[in-house]
C-alpha cells in the first residue's frame, strides 16, 4: 500500500468520526447542558477519534484547529481563550512560543507584547520600550526578552484587535500570559477531566533570532516535551515553524510530527535569508521542495492563499494542486488562519460593508475544506467544526 493509499484509508475512517464528534458535541451544546459537560459525556469511540495514542494520523479529519485557542471569542493565547476552543470541541489547540530573559517559554504571537498586554499601564516598566529589529522589520515596544518570568507575570493579557472584536475586550485582564509548562500541565488535568488526549500544536517564533540572543528555543521546548512525555511520534502535538530549520533541529531532539509553516509565495524563511539559502516559499511548494520538507517534517502549514489563490479583486480562484502534491510526499496539509469576520473573508464571501460583522463564513469553509486538506487553523473552531460537518455530511 502506497502512503497516498494509507492516507485516503485513514482519511475515510476518521471522517465518521470527526463527524461524530462535532455532532456530539453541537448535540449537547443545543440540549444547553454545557460545553464542559459536551466533553466529558464523550463516547470512547470519540476519545478514539481524538487520537488516543495512535499519533496524528488518526485525528478527525479535517482536524479544526484553534488558532491561539479560541481566538475569536477570548484574547489570544490565554487560558481562557485554551479551554474555550476544548469547550467548543477543537481538535488541536495552537499556542506560539517566545522566551524570557530567564529562558522560560511563554505563549505569545510575538516577543513584542505591546499590543497584546497591559504592558504599557506599569510604569515601573517604561524605562524597557525600546526599538529593534526582529527578522529585519524594525519594531517599537516591550519584548518577552527583556524581562524576567516573574515580571512578565505581572501583566495581564488583552484582546489584540479591539476595534474589530469588542466583545473579547470584555475579558481584558482577566488572565496572565501563560508558560508552556503551565500549559502542559494544563493539557494533563484537562485530558484527565474529559477522558481523552488533548492535542497542541506548538510553534517556535522567530527561532534564528533568539538563538543569536543565547535563547535557543528547540532545546528548552525538547526539554519540557520530553518532561511531559510528548517527544514520541505517537504524542498528541504538532511541532512547527515558519524556518524550516527549526523544525529539522527539532526532528533531531524529539520524535514528535513536525510541520513546516508556509507564507506567501513569494517569502523566504528568515533562517534561509540568514544562511544565504536563496530559495523562496515557491522553491519549497514544488514537488522538489516539498520532497525535502517531507525528509524531516511530517506536513506544512501554508497560507490558504496557497491552496486557493485570490484574484486580483480578492475573490477565490482555483486550488492549486498544493493539496494534491504535498500528499504525494506524504505530508499532511494545516492551512491557516480561517475567521469569521468580513475583513479576513475573500471578497466574495463579504457580506455587508461591515469589516466587522460576520460574512459567509461556511461558504468559504466549504471551498477551503473542499480541497481535501487536512486541517485548518481557525479563530473561530465551533464554526469550523460545523464546517467540516457540512464537509462529512456531504460524502
Ligand atoms: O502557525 C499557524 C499560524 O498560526 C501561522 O500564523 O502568524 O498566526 O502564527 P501566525
Ligand atoms: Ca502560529
Amino acid at each position: 500500500m502506497t502512503q497516498g493509499e494509507r492516507r485516503t484509508t485513514a482519511r475515510r475512517t476518521v471522517l465518521g468520526a470527526a463527524g461524530a464528534t462535532v455532532l456530539g458535541a453541537s448535540t449537547a451544546l443545543a440540549a444547553g447542558t454545557g460545553a464542559a459537560q459536551a466533553a466529558d459525556g464523550r463516547t470512547a469511540a470519540a476519545d478514539r477519534a481524538h487520537g488516543g495514542g495512535r499519533g496524528y494520523r488518526a485525528l478527525p479529519v479535517p482536524t479544526v484547529i484553534a488558532h491561539r485557542g479560541a481566538s475569536g471569542y477570548r484574547p489570544e493565547h490565554t487560558l481562557g481563550s485554551y479551554r474555550h476552543a476544548l469547550d467548543l470541541g477543537a481538535h488541536v489547540i495552537e499556542q506560539d512560543l517566545v522566551p524570557t530573559k530567564d529562558g522560560h517559554l511563554v505563549c505569545r504571537h510575538e516577543n513584542d507584547i505591546t499590543g497584546t498586554t497591559d504592558v504599557a499601564d506599569h510604569p515601573e516598566f517604561a524605562s524597557r520600550k525600546t526599538t529593534k529589529s526582529v527578522d529585519g522589520t524594525s519594531y517599537t515596544g516591550w519584548f518577552t526578552e527583556d524581562f524576567t518570568l516573574a515580571e512578565l507575570k505581572t501583566l495581564r493579557a488583552k484582546e489584540r484587535i479591539p476595534g474589530t472584536r469588542q466583545k473579547n475586550t470584555l475579558y481584558d485582564g482577566r488572565w496572565t500570559i501563560p508558560t508552556f509548562e503551565e500549559v502542559l500541565r494544563w493539557a494533563e488535568d484537562e485530558g484527565r477531566r474529559r477522558g481523552r488526549e488533548i492535542w497542541l500544536h506548538v510553534e517556535t517564533k522567530h527561532p534564528t533570532y533568539f538563538r543569536s540572543l543565547g535563547l535557543g528555543l528547540e532545546e528548552r521546548l525538547a526539554k519540557l516535551l520530553r518532561r511531559y512525555g510528548r517527544h514520541r511520534a505517537n504524542s498528541p502535538v504538532f511541532l512547527q515553524s515558519f524556518e524550516p530549520s527549526s523544525v529539522q533541529r527539532l526532528s533531531k531532539l524529539v520524535d514528535s510530527p513536525g510541520v513546516v509553516l508556509l507564507s506567501g509565495a513569494a517569502s523566504r524563511p528568515w533562517d534561509f535569508v540568514q544562511a544565504g539559502d536563496p530559495r523562496t516559499v515557491a522553491d519549497l511548494v514544488t514537488p522538489e521542495g516539498l520532497r525535502w520538507i517531507a525528509s524531516y517534517a511530517q506536513g506544512i502549514g501554508p497560507t490558504l492563499d496557497l491552496v486557493i489563490p485570490k484574484d486580483a479583486s480578492g475573490r477565490l480562484g482555483d486550488p492549486t494542486t498544493l493539496v494534491r502534491d504535498a500528499h504525494a510526499e506524504g505530508l499532511i496539509l494545516h492551512p491557516y488562519t480561517h475567521r469569521n469576520e468580513n475583513a479576513f473573508l475573500p471578497v466574495d464571501f463579504r457580506r455587508g460593508t461591515d469589516p466587522t460583522a460576520y460574512g459567509d463564513s461556511f461558504g468559504a469553509l466549504k471551498r477551503y475544506l473542499g480541497t481535501g486538506i487536512d486541517g485548518l487553523f481557525s479563530d473561530n473552531p465551533d464554526t469550523a467544526l460545523l464546517g467540516a460537518a457540512d464537509l462529512t455530511a456531504r460524502d
